[in-house]
């Protein structure tokens, strides 16, 4: 197991809902945790949860104040703009953040000499055409997130081959679990407003790879290793499931199979990916990592954690 005892570690993105897993999963190793981020989409709570971690509030565009942090052994790079949509209608400000953002942080990662980690994406491969995706498919980026994703990725590989900086990039599927956003969450939203009706975006047949967020935090410590710089690594469960069966799971669970009318806008948004599928050998092999959490087994628990059932 990579050591992380007593490292001392910035976690940009800290505040929001894949940062407080790890967050916590490093502290729990005894590392020394500082998160970095300006609550844009991230909450206090996920901090305060965490109350053993430093916070400054701050922005990943305020490369001064970035660089006036003390010195770090190690970054994890989470902090972004993370809603496709929102970069489809806003590409400058999704490419300020996710590119401009991340050549900051690796300026900080230079300034300390130290190793970073970054969180990239799916949505670089865009619509793959190869299923399950590996990650030689390469950068085939169908939004303008997936974009600014790719040219984060591309900044880690430059400041690598010149700056010879420890990096190590990961990508993930769609992350799930307590106090996530996305798809599971909007679905409970509106059930919890209204059971008689659920609205699926899309045709429902999208279909995306789950991977539990503790999962991804455990990766995201191997990610560490020594063995695991300079590579890239799919973090996703190597499984696919359909939008329109997820919906059908949820509604068995909450016992409203027969009672809610299931509809589909049949337009997604733009830049929306129709299948997420991660070939995930080279983690498990390179890594030694396995994803331990089911998605089908876990959704009752995620369910039952907003006393739904
Ligand atoms: N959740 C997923 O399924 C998923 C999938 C693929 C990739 N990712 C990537 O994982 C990372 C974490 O995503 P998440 O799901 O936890 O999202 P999130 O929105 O919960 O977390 C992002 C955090 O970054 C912070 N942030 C945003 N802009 C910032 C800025 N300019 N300066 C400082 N902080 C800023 C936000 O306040 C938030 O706390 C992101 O890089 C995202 O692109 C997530």
């Amino acid at each position: 197991m990579t050591q992380l005892k007593g490292k001392k570690i910035l976690v940009t993105g800290g505040a929001g809902f894949i940062g407080f897993h790890l967050t916590k999963k490093l502290l729990e190793m005894g590392a020394d945790v500082t998160i970095y981020d300006n609550l844009s989409s991230g909450k206090i709570e996920n901090v305060k949860d965490n109350p053993q971690a430093n916070f400054v509030q701050g922005d990943i565009l305020d490369l001064k104040k970035l660089c006036s942090l003390p010195k770090f052994d190690l970054i994890y790079h989470l902090a972004a703009q993370v809603v496709v949509p929102y970069s489809m209608e806003n590409p400058t400000e999704d490419f300020e953040t996710n590119a401009h953002g991340t050549l900051n942080v690796l300026e900080k990662a230079r300034k300390d000499n130290a190793q970073l980690v970054f969180a990239s994406s799916a949505a670089v491969y865009g619509n793959p055409t190869q299923l399950p995706t590996p990650e030689a498919y390469g950068f085939h980026p169908f939004s303008c997130y997936g974009l600014s994703k790719v040219v984060g990725e591309e900044y880690c590989e430059i400041y690598t081959l010149q700056y010879g900086l420890k990096i190590t990039i990961t990508r993930f599927a769609n992350v799930y679990g307590s106090r996530c956003h996305g798809v599971i969450n909007d679905f409970l939203d509106k059930l919890q407003k209204d059971p008689s009706k659920l609205e699926i975006i899309g045709t429902g047949q999208q279909s995306r790879d789950f991977v539990h967020a503790s999962d991804v935090a455990e990766a995201l410590v191997l990610a560490a290793g020594d063995n695991a710089v300079g590579k890239t690594f799919n973090l996703g469960f190597g499984e696919t499931l359909k939008i329109i069966d997820l919906a059908k799971m949820m509604l068995d669970i909450l016992g409203l199979t027969d009672k809610t009318e299931v509809s589909t806008t049949g337009q997604s948004w733009q830049g929306d990916i129709v299948t997420i599928w991660f070939d995930i050998s080279k983690a498990k092999e390179e890594l030694g990592w396995s994803p331990k959490i089911r998605f089908n087994d876990h959704l009752r628990t995620l369910i039952a954690e907003r006393k739904m059932i």
